[in-house]
C-alpha cells in the first residue's frame, strides 16, 4: 500500500514550535509530509522559529527535514495554490492536522469557507471523512471560537488544544510541546514514547 502523507497545516498562531516538532516526529517515521502554510504562518515560523524561507521554500524545507535522514517525501505547498494535490479528494492522505491554528483559519474551516489551500485542504480532510486534527491557538475564547469549535467537532474535526501537561515531569519548553505532540500523533493512531504512557504510582494506588 502507497505510504500516505499527513498534511500539515501551519497557520499565524502562537506555537510554530508544535508544528516544527510535529514534522520532525513524522519524518523521523518515514512518513510523507505535505506542508502548507498560510502567509501568517509563514510569518510565525519566522517570528519564533527564526526559519527563512528565501526564493526556495521547497529546497528550505528538504534542507529543515530531509537532512540526516535516508527517506524523505517533503512537499511544501504555496497557501494560495488551488491547483495543488492536497486540494482534491482523489489525492489519498492518512488526514491532515492543522498546527498551530488561529481563530481566522477556525473560522474559515467551521464556515466551509475556502480562501486558501489551507482551508480548502482541511475542507477536503472533512468531506472525505479522513481525520482532520486541529490545534487552536488563543485565549480567552469567545463564544463566536467556541461556536466554531463545537461546529468542527460535529462535523467529524478531533480537536487537540494547545495545551500541555506538566505531570509527566516536564522540565523544558521542549518537553511541553511534547506532551501536546504526543496527543496529536495519538489522534492519528502513530505510535510513540514522547510522553510515558500514564499509570498511578504505587504509593497512591490505595489511597
Ligand atoms: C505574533 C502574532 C501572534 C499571533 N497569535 C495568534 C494566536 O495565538 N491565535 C490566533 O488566533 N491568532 C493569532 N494571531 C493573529 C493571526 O495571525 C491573524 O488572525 C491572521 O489573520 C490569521 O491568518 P491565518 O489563519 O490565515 O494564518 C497572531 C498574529 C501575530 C502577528
Amino acid at each position: 500500500m502507497k505510504n500516505l502523507p499527513v498534511i500539515v497545516g501551519i497557520t499565524g498562531a502562537s506555537g510554530a514550535l508544535y508544528a516544527h516538532t510535529l514534522i520532525k516526529e513524522l519524518v523521523k517515521r518515514d512518513i510523507p509530509v505535505e506542508i502548507v502554510t498560510s502567509k501568517w504562518g509563514k510569518y510565525l515560523l519566522n517570528h519564533e522559529l527564526n526559519f527563512n524561507f528565501g526564493k526556495n521554500p521547497q529546497k528550505f524545507i528538504e534542507e529543515q527535514y530531509g537532512k540526516n535522514v535516508k527517506w524523505t517525501d517533503l512537499t511544501w505547498h504555496p497557501g494560495m495554490d488551488m491547483s495543488a494535490t492536497i486540494a482534491s479528494g482523489t489525492y489519498r492522505t492518512r488526514g491532515m492536522v492543522v498546527v498551530p491554528m488561529s481563530m481566522g483559519t477556525l473560522g474559515h474551516i467551521s464556515n466551509g469557507v475556502t480562501s486558501n489551500l489551507l482551508h480548502r485542504a482541511a475542507d477536503v480532510t472533512l468531506k472525505e471523512k479522513r481525520p482532520l486534527i486541529l490545534v487552536p491557538r488563543e485565549t480567552p475564547l469567545s463564544q463566536i471560537h467556541l461556536d466554531n469549535l463545537l461546529k468542527v467537532s460535529r462535523a467529524g474535526a478531533t480537536i487537540v488544544d494547545a495545551n500541555p501537561t506538566f505531570y509527566q515531569g516536564a522540565e523544558t519548553i521542549q518537553d511541553l510541546i511534547d506532551s501536546v505532540v504526543a496527543r496529536i500523533l495519538d489522534s492519528l493512531n502513530i505510535d510513540n514514547k514522547l510522553v510515558p504512557e500514564w499509570g498511578i504510582p504505587k504509593e497512591f494506588q490505595d489511597a
